[in-house]
């Protein structure tokens, strides 16, 4: 009795030798443990014959048993280390990370359409000789308004319109006051630029309390209204194309006299009418007109020697219509789906 039941024993330890030396995976592996040293495993069952050994066979049979069964768990463990073994180096070689593949493409950082406006209409008028002068954003009250004749009462003064810093200091609202710092500290004859910031209480679809305006002052030896439209001719040619013409319209700065204020007919539709230009087929630019002697003498320049012109427009508005901008606000809101069309 006890040796055909050893040679069962024998046959189960080698059945499951095998399904652990076979077992593809650790879960294989695990699952043939169950079968054949689990609680309802093929051990078990052999157990379970124990009853028909006699006193003298138990304790042999029992002791061959437990024999198998320590062989059986070091060939377990032993395929369970080779498993684990080599799923970690399938595992390693399916995740490895290549380190010579290049990285993300960095983000290229590109100009405001503002600085853009700004570059180009410096390039154009430097070709004529023009050079840029830049102010302070903070202005005195006589710079600002003062010195360019515009009296103590004109509306432009009002609270509403102006952000005083106190009583005699303003945030500029135009970059007029940069024409009195160049007349004050340089010699002419003179020919400057000034971009920059302006400052005014306004704020809609189409005016932001922060905007950017382009001065522009020629001062030399018999100036005339003819030499001032010449130069804006030339000025809206370059930047929006050949065919455009200038317009001039009679009109008031304080500080020019006579004044005018300056259009050009619409780079968009050509002067045929356009949602650019409300159907007018012009679009309005900027304020021009000549150096109004009395601002001359405010700034100590003789003005039976020299005469002058200036003009002024904002960039926003030349970007508007350079760039099909809808909304003027998106120029400060620093929105990285829109600065990035100007890439
Ligand atoms: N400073 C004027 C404005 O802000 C524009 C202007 C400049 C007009 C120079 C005439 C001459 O509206």
């Amino acid at each position: 009795m006890l040796k055909e039941q050893v040679e069962r024993l024998k046959r189960v330890e080698e059945e499951a030798t095998e399904a652990f030396v076979e077992a593809l995976s650790s879960r294989q592996l695990y699952e043939a443990k169950v079968k054949f040293l689990g609680k309802q495993g093929a051990f078990a069952e052999l157990m379970k014959l124990m009853g028909r050994l006699s006193a003298e066979e138990k304790p042999q049979f029992g002791k061959e048993v437990n024999l198998s069964k320590q062989r059986l768990e070091g060939r377990y463990q032993e395929a369970e280390l080779k498993l684990k073994k080599q799923e970690m180096e399938e595992r390693l070689a399916r995740e490895s990370l290549d380190l010579t593949l290049p990285g993300p493409e960095p983000l290229g950082g590109a100009r405001h359409p503002l600085s853009l406006v700004i570059n180009e209409v410096v390039e154009i008028l430097a070709k004529i000789g023009y050079s840029v002068r830049l102010g302070p954003q903070i202005e005195g009250d006589w710079f600002n308004f003062e010195a360019l004749n515009i009296p103590p009462d004109h509306p432009s003064r009002d609270l509403q319109d102006t952000f005083y810093i106190d009583s005699n200091h303003v945030l500029r609202t135009h970059t007029s006051p940069v024409q009195i710092h160049t007349l004050l500290n340089e010699k002419p004859p003179l020919r400057v630029l000034a971009p920059g910031s302006v400052f005014r209480c306004d704020s809609d679809v189409s005016h932001s309390p922060n905007f950017h305006q382009i001065e522009g002052m020629l001062l030399d030896k018999k100036v005339s209204m003819a030499d001032l439209k010449g130069t804006l001719a030339f000025f809206i040619k370059e930047l929006f194309g050949s065919s455009l013409k200038v317009r001039f319209r009679p009109s008031f700065f304080p500080f020019t006299e006579p004044s005018a204020e300056f259009d050009c007919s619409c780079p968009i539709c050509k002067g045929k009418g356009c949602r650019m230009c409300k159907n007018s087929g012009w679009v309005e630019i900027g304020g021009c007109g000549l150096i109004n002697p009395k601002v001359l003498m405010h700034a100590g320049v003789d003005p039976k020697q020299w005469q002058g012109f200036a003009f002024g427009f904002g960039i926003e508005r030349m970007a508007i219509i350079k760039y099909g901008v809808e909304d003027i606000r998106l120029f400060n809101e620093n929105d990285i789906r829109f600065l990035r069309q100007f890439e």
